[in-house]
Parts: C-alpha cells; sequence; structure tokens
C-alpha cells in the first residue's frame, strides 16, 4: 500500500492529500471561510455546494502536487462522520466512485481521530508513542481522549455545552471580528491586557469542560461597555486576550490533571484552536514543567485537512479494514463506533 488518497469534506473546507506510507506528498485545502464569512458561521446547504464546485479540481491539484496520476493510488480514505451530512456525502460520493473505478479499497475515517493523527504527520519515521493523551479542541469539538493504541479509544472527557472553537467564534460574531473568529482573537489578544476582565473559569467535574458561562459573561461585558460607549479598538484587545485567557486557563488545568491522572508521558494537542499561539506558548511551559512529551501540529494541520484523514486511513488499511460501498455519512459519531465496516 503506497499511495493513499484522503479526503475530507466534513465541514467548511474541501481537502484531498496523497500520502506515500505515512509521508505527506500532497495537502490541498479550499477553505470555504470567506463564502460563509457573510453569514458570521457555516451554512450547511451553502457548504455542500462549494464542496461539489471545489472537489475535483482539488483531488487533481492533490495528485499534480504528489507527481502522480490517478491511477497509481492504491486506496482511499474518506472522512464520513461525524459532520453536516450534506458536506461529507459529497467527499463520500467522490471516494466511492474513485475506489470503485480503481477498483481500490476504501475506508471510512472518523473526523476526530483523524485529528488525533494530525499530531503525528510531520513525523513519518518516529513510532505513534502509546499511550498517549489528546486534548481536542476545534469548531465542533472539546475532548480529552485517552489513545491507548490504533484504534483503541477512551473519551475521558468533553465539552457539556459550546466547544472551544465555537466559543472563540461567537465571542468574535460578538465583537463584528469576522469569522472564523478565532485567527482574529489570537492576534488582537497580543495586543490586549489578559487580566483586564475578570473573566469566569468555570468549575466543571471530572475531565469536562464548560464555555458557555464564559460567552455569556462577555456578552454582559459588550453590552455595558456599548451602552457606556467605551467599546474602542483598545478594550476590544482587551476583551480578546482576557476572554481567550480565561479559556487557555481552563484547558491547560483540566488537560494537566488529566496528564497526571492517566499517567502518560505524550500529549498531544490537535484541532483548530490548537492554531492558537498563546495557547501553545502556555500549554508548552506546562509540559515543560511536568516533563511531559508536547506534540502540536503545525497550523496548517491544526484545521481540518485530508492528510490526518489519509493518514489515520493508512492504519485502518493496514490492520485490514476495509468499508463497502454503502459506507454511509453520520451526523454523529463517538470515536470507536465504526459500523458499516469489515474487517
Ligand atoms: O479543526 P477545525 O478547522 O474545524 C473543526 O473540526 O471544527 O477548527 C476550526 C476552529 C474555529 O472555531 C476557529 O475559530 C478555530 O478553530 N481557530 C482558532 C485559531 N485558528 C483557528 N482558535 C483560536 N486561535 C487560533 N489561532
Ligand atoms: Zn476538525
Amino acid at each position: 500500500m503506497r499511495w493513499i488518497l484522503g479526503i475530507e469534506t466534513s465541514c467548511d473546507e474541501t481537502s484531498a492529500a496523497v500520502l506515500e506510507g505515512r509521508t505527506v506528498r500532497s495537502s490541498v485545502v479550499a477553505s470555504q471561510a470567506a463564502l460563509h464569512a457573510q453569514w458570521g458561521g457555516v451554512v450547511p446547504e451553502a457548504a455542500a455546494r462549494q464542496h461539489v464546485e471545489r472537489l475535483n479540481p482539488v483531488l487533481q491539484q492533490a495528485l499534480d502536487e504528489a507527481g502522480i496520476r490517478l491511477q497509481q493510488i492504491d486506496a482511499v480514505a474518506v472522512t464520513n462522520r461525524p459532520g453536516l451530512v450534506g458536506a461529507l456525502v459529497v467527499g463520500l460520493a467522490a471516494a466511492k466512485a474513485l475506489a470503485f473505478v480503481l477498483n481500490k479499497p476504501l475506508v471510512g475515517v472518523n473526523h476526530l481521530e483523524g485529528h488525533l493523527y494530525s499530531a503525528f504527520l510531520t513525523e513519518p519515521d518516529a513510532p505513534i508513542p502509546f499511550p498517549h493523551l489528546a486534548l481536542v479542541v476545534s469548531g465542533g469539538h472539546t475532548e480529552l481522549i485517552l489513545a491507548r493504541g490504533h484504534g483503541d479509544y477512551r473519551l475521558l472527557g468533553h465539552t457539556l455545552d459550546d466547544a472551544a472553537g465555537e466559543a472563540f467564534d461567537k465571542t468574535a460574531r460578538l465583537l463584528h471580528l469576522g469569522y472564523p473568529g478565532g485567527p482574529e482573537i489570537d492576534r488582537r489578544a497580543q495586543q490586549g491586557n489578559p487580566k483586564a476582565f475578570p473573566f469566569p473559569r468555570a468549575r466543571v467535574a471530572e475531565w469536562h469542560f464548560s464555555f458557555s458561562g464564559l460567552k455569556t459573561a462577555v456578552r454582559r461585558e459588550v453590552e455595558r461597555l456599548q451602552q457606556g460607549n467605551a467599546l474602542t479598538e483598545a478594550v476590544k484587545n482587551d476583551l480578546c486576550a482576557s476572554f481567550q485567557q480565561a479559556v487557555i486557563d481552563a484547558l491547560i488545568e483540566k488537560t494537566m490533571a488529566a496528564v497526571r491522572a492517566a499517567s502518560v508521558e505524550t500529549l498531544t494537542v490537535v484541532g483548530g484552536v490548537a492554531a492558537n499561539s498563546a495557547l501553545q506558548r502556555q500549554m508548552r511551559a506546562a509540559c515543560d514543567k511536568a516533563g511531559v512529551n508536547l506534540k502540536i501540529p503545525p497550523p496548517k494541520y491544526c484545521t481540518d485537512n485530508a492528510a490526518m484523514i489519509a493518514l489515520a486511513g493508512y492504519f485502518r488499511l493496514l490492520s485490514g479494514e476495509r468499508a463497502d460501498y454503502d459506507l454511509d455519512a453520520y451526523a454523529n459519531a463517538p470515536l470507536g463506533d465504526f459500523s458499516n465496516t469489515s474487517r
């Protein structure tokens, strides 16, 4: 199994990638952020339509950049869950058609499992360290997952309400900072004071998270400032820095406690929010202090991409997993639920 084609269309990135074994030979991502910015969030129907328009050129570019022809592909890995079903179906239809025409194996990948493997895309020659703990922080997920082996996961904790990325996006919308909000809040926070506003740090049981209280606290503060005509650009920067710090404090405190409880030596932080510069810096400091090996992918692999899907698919294919042509798309799917596949 030399050349693996990965396809990812679960949300608002149309992506295709080619792996040679574990090595990324191309990773093409067409972001729909500009399209959805007008609505301040992803509109599912529009996302699906844009995937239809863009997937073929993205696939062609991935093959061209890898320097191979379609006929050389040995297997196809595609995200089939969880995600926007209309969006998933576009990638799934293409993957099935390609696997059928080429008469090559097809495998369905859980998007979260893709994020877990994203931490290992840049080290194709190093063994994947098991067990390790993964903090998945994206627009749709905030989860602490103990990875015990390939395909062997235990969900330790999750958000009880908003995902971390969702909190970034909602706060950005409140401040009219555009979509997606994470990168702009990250940028503004660098010019703001993280102690300017004492936003609440939710105390949540076990290994779970909660960000809706924080979101409400920011909204109240913004309304108060607007009434007093005091929402200047400098104050917005302070709000961004204070909000961001509250998220980071919650993530780091819980994650480091879970690292200790699980006695793992390696922590990965993956998903779009893992691209946050302050989170990276502070998590690295916490891990250095605790003697924990921290792996965070480069920003292009933090956000959604097909290379991580291809890598997760690679290990599933190695274990003998094959999907049938009736492989379906699912809006919700926990890790470990592998219906519609056969071994
Ligand atoms: O992993 P991802 O591309 O998509 C999902 O699977 O959800 O994550 C997207 C999320 C968005 O909420 C976006 O605002 C956030 O990641 N994000 C960031 C940063 N870059 C992207 N959040 C904070 N700081 C960033 N630098
Ligand atoms: Zn994602």
